[in-house]
């Protein structure tokens, strides 16, 4: 078996026996606390969303700290980027236990930016498109669930810290405390589990429990909820600190109307849950030096976002009109991000001097609403119903506004993007949104609007546009402030050392 970690250890351990002084990097390695993110996705390897973006850059910003040596698993999915998967290393393979089956798994490492992914492969669950969405997804997660507990003991790696993400990895949590606790390795490790959307928590039929996830029956009531099993559930229940992704967002779990119904496990457990706002990561997303821009600017430096802005307008066909203000939205298009709201109001702000741009797919009511919306409205609305990372940049780099009134939103970093691009971010104060973006008349970076419906929006809509078309100084200072608003990781990598550090005392 080979095993680089394993060795490297054992080489200080023999020169400290003779007294000979280690390598100091050596020793450093030995020190630092270990951490194991578990994960459906991560950039930059597979994306389906914040979650991916999360996973990427806070794995990062920790590794980069030196007290923490910070690991990450993936399932190896068909679609992991192949640019990246042709430098993977193979470190071998072994059989993972799920209930009455004994299942392949192939073990592949990659390094970079200081952080050390492992790849789970099994071809039967895993080699199809996408991540989700498939009938058998409950048993995919499982098996990768599982196969992370059998990697530790592969690997010789038994991090102090397993931190899991959304539901998918919640079977981690279970699993290492309630079969795995019983070796002697695995005794030390701390749960962390991240609340990312309790909207989707992992729900399936108490029969499976023993069939499927392979759980004793002792354990039932852990995983139990609403005669249900409820992997998020357990995986709250099981861990020793749960977090969430914004401050605000830990509040509003813990009340029905955000809750998806956990909220009595939530309150229940509120002495070890603690909200901390996501960050992004300021190289990847750098007007400065993004190449999918058409021009590139900085906060100090702006002029060239009018490039963008003109360049953006002649790809959408749109009237190349420098004072006109372009609104955006990115978003997926479900109901969850205030599209109704939208729906409602925007025919009345179109009566404005103002051009409109949506780029995304989801519902497909959604969908055929603003793609009627460009055709009814054409040269001043369009709608690009697809996904495509190189467009949103380059409509973060020209609108001027950037709205996301959501109706939750555990964090929201398409605010914080749009933000560091110079479009003002217009957010409904939920979630992260209003943890990250404060309102101008306040002295703030963006725009926003308390209660839930469209007249609010409307009203704030109006006080943006006018301010942009009455105030140019004030509209260019707004735009300062937001592109210097610090998004990074670094206040909040520190709260997840905190926490870390404060769990393996
Ligand atoms: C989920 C949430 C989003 C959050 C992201 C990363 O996608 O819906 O608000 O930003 O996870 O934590």
């Amino acid at each position: 078996m080979e095993n680089a970690n394993i060795s490297d250890i054992e080489i200080v351990k023999g020169k400290k026996g003779r007294f000979e002084p280690a390598p100091p990097a050596e020793v450093t390695v030995e020190a630092k606390k270990k951490v194991l993110f578990v994960a459906s996705e991560a950039a930059p390897f597979i994306s389906t969303g914040g979650l991916a973006e999360v996973i990427g850059s806070l794995s990062k910003a920790l590794a980069r700290s030196d007290t923490f040596d910070v690991r990450v698993i993936l399932p190896l999915y068909l679609d992991i980027r192949k640019e990246y998967r042709k430098d993977f290393r193979y470190l071998g393979n072994l059989y993972v236990p799920l209930a009455w089956r004994n299942q392949y798994c192939g073990i592949f490492e990659y390094k970079a930016d200081g952080v050390t992914y492992y790849f789970a492969d099994n071809e039967y669950y895993f080699k199809r498109p996408g991540c989700y969405g498939y009938y058998d997804d409950g048993e995919r997660f499982a098996f990768f669930s599982r196969a992370v507990m059998e990697i530790m003991g592969f690997l010789g790696f038994y991090p102090d810290i397993l931190h899991c993400h959304d539901w998918q990895a919640a079977l981690a949590a279970i699993y290492l405390k309630t079969i795995y606790c019983l070796r002697p390795e695995y005794q030390h490790i701390r749960a962390v589990f991240t609340i990312h959307n309790i909207e989707y928590q992992g729900q399936y039929s108490l029969d499976i429990l023993e069939d499927l996830f392979g759980l004793p029956q002792r354990v039932k009531n852990l995983v139990e909820y609403d005669n249900c099993i409820n992997l998020m559930k357990g995986a709250i229940e099981c861990s020793e600190a749960v977090t969430t992704v914004s401050p605000s967002y830990a509040e509003e779990i813990k009340q029905p109307f955000f809750a998806h119904g956990l909220d009595p496990i939530v309150r229940r457990n509120a002495f070890k849950l603690t909200g901390i706002l996501n960050g992004i990561d300021p190289d990847f997303y750098d007007p400065a030096q993004d190449s999918s821009l058409f021009a590139n600017y900085t906060a100090g430096h702006p002029e060239n976002k009018a490039v963008c802005k003109a360049e953006l307008q002649k790809m959408f066909g749109l009237p190349q009109k420098p004072d006109t203000p372009v609104v955006a939205m990115v978003s997926r298009l479900v109901a969850g991000k205030g599209l109704d709201l939208v729906k409602e109001c925007i025919e009345q702000a179109l009566k404005e001097d103002m051009q409109f741009i949506v780029l995304g797919t989801g519902e497909s009511a959604y969908e055929n609403y603003f793609t009627d919306l460009a055709n009814r409205y054409q040269g001043k609305v369009v709608a690009v119903i697809s996904f495509n990372s190189d467009l949103s940049r380059k409509i973060y780099s020209g609108a001027d506004l950037f709205l996301m009134p959501s109706r939750s939103e555990p964090c929201g970093l398409a605010q914080m993007i749009a933000s560091r691009y110079g479009a003002v971010a217009l957010v409904r104060e939920t979630g992260g949104l209003k943890d990250s973006i404060a309102p101008y008349g306040a002295g703030g970076n963006g725009f926003t609007f308390r209660d839930y419906n469209a007249g609010d929006l409307f009203y704030v809509i109006r006080e943006a546009l006018s301010l942009y078309r009455t105030d140019k100084k004030a509209w260019k200072k707004l735009v300062k402030k937001a592109m210097e608003t610090d998004f990074t990781w670094s206040t909040s990598s520190g709260y997840y050392e905190e926490l870390y550090l404060g769990l393996v005392k």
